[in-house]
């Protein structure tokens, strides 16, 4: 909870997320639960292994990108059967449910359980389920972006990518779109050119973190190179001031993860994020959780919360914020109807009381 009075609005506003990876969506209390379930052993040479405790105060510790990414990965080899799948997606739609989230596009990482043998279609039809009942139970609509990780060859990725399972998903619709995750600044996006050209090629969507910890090159060459409509993080964008005015005029979401950015340490604070610059140039960005479990049990609220904390923004700022994110959704014009219909009356509540 913040703590100016605007909680409740910021609570209210229908609220779309497009950064956050499922796989970060796995508390250190469900990590120790499934790893005894699953018989996965934990390293025992990291006494933040001790207990879902010790873990939990690790994560308030993190030094870099590499670092929680190195986390990240050990958390998600407890995910074994579709059933684990879908209960870690199932938490985040309860979450996100609370803090007003209407629309949701969700990163996953396919390599990361291929290589330690779990199959695809393991992975899918866990998601899918918990996506069908967060349609009818919450009536939050989602989409799936399938991710490929760059610290991996790019030959991995095309040959996932390739692959029969990643294919029919494609074709029968269960995947919205591409992206590209971790460890950003060894390897720039032009190295995944060929993957991002077969997707669209087959009209996929296509987005890509950059400028997280890479340079703002990064999100130039995803844009020329990747085609990419949308870009990750992109807080360095700030660095390259013609840049900045291309993705003005283009209208290029960037989708921010406040809080990240701060225990990543891309920032020292959210006030250090060029957010009320974005604003003022007309750069489009949504707020995202990006990693809610790993990031202090952070979800989409609360980095709405953060970024008022931080801006002091008014009810005409968030308007705009969330009318940029409803535009830059990868949704239906009807569905985007009804959350533009929900933000109107919402700010107009907010005005009302304001004035009264
Ligand atoms: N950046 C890169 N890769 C990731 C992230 C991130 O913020 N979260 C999960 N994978
Ligand atoms: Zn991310």
């Amino acid at each position: 909870m913040c703590k100016f009075g605007i909680h409740n609005f910021l609570k209210a506003l229908p609220k779309c997320e497009h950064h956050m990876h499922l796989e970060g969506a796995l508390t250190p209390a469900v990590l120790f639960k499934l790893a005894e379930k699953n018989q996965i052993a934990l390293p025992t040479d990291d006494a933040a292994f001790t207990s879902p405790e010790t873990l939990a105060e690790r994560y308030n510790h993190f030094t870099s990108l590499n670092d929680f990414l190195h986390y990240y990965y050990i958390g998600m080899s407890v995910l074994v059967d579709s059933a684990d799948y879908e209960a870690l997606a199932w938490d985040y739609f309860q979450h996100a449910s609370a803090d007003g989230l209407w629309h949701a596009e969700l990163f996953f990482d396919p390599q990361a359980h291929l290589d330690r043998g779990v199959s695809y279609e393991t992975v899918l039809s866990g998601f899918m389920a918990a996506r069908d009942r967060a349609q009818k139970e919450l009536d939050i609509s989602s989409e799936l972006i399938c991710c490929f990780l760059r610290h991996l060859p790019a030959s991995s990725a095309l040959e996932t990518f390739k692959s029969d399972a990643v294919q029919a998903s494609i074709k029968n619709g269960k995947i919205t779109g591409i992206g590209l995750d971790s460890s950003e600044a060894p390897f720039p996006p032009e190295l995944f050119t060929e993957v991002y050209e077969q997707a669209q090629a087959l009209g996929l969507r296509r987005t890509a973190h950059a400028g997280e910890e890479g340079p703002p090159a990064y999100i130039e060459r995803s844009l020329t190179d990747l085609k990419v409509e949308r870009v990750d993080h992109g807080i360095r964008l700030v660095e390259d001031a013609n840049l900045l005015q291309q993705i003005a005029e283009r209208q290029v979401l960037l989708t921010v993860c406040p809080v990240s950015n701060v225990l990543l340490r891309c920032v020292s604070s959210v006030s250090e994020l060029p957010l009320r610059k974005f604003l003022d140039m007309g750069v489009r960005f949504s707020i995202n959780s990006d990693d809610p479990a790993y990031f202090g049990t952070n979800y989409i609220l609360d980095n709405y919360c953060a970024v008022q904390e931080a801006f002091n923004f008014g009810a005409a700022e968030w308007e705009k914020i969330c009318e940029n994110a409803i535009h830059g959704s990868w949704c239906s014009a009807e569905r985007k109807g009804a959350m533009l219909a929900k933000l109107k009356s919402v700010v107009r509540d907010q005005l009302a009381m304001e004035t009264a």
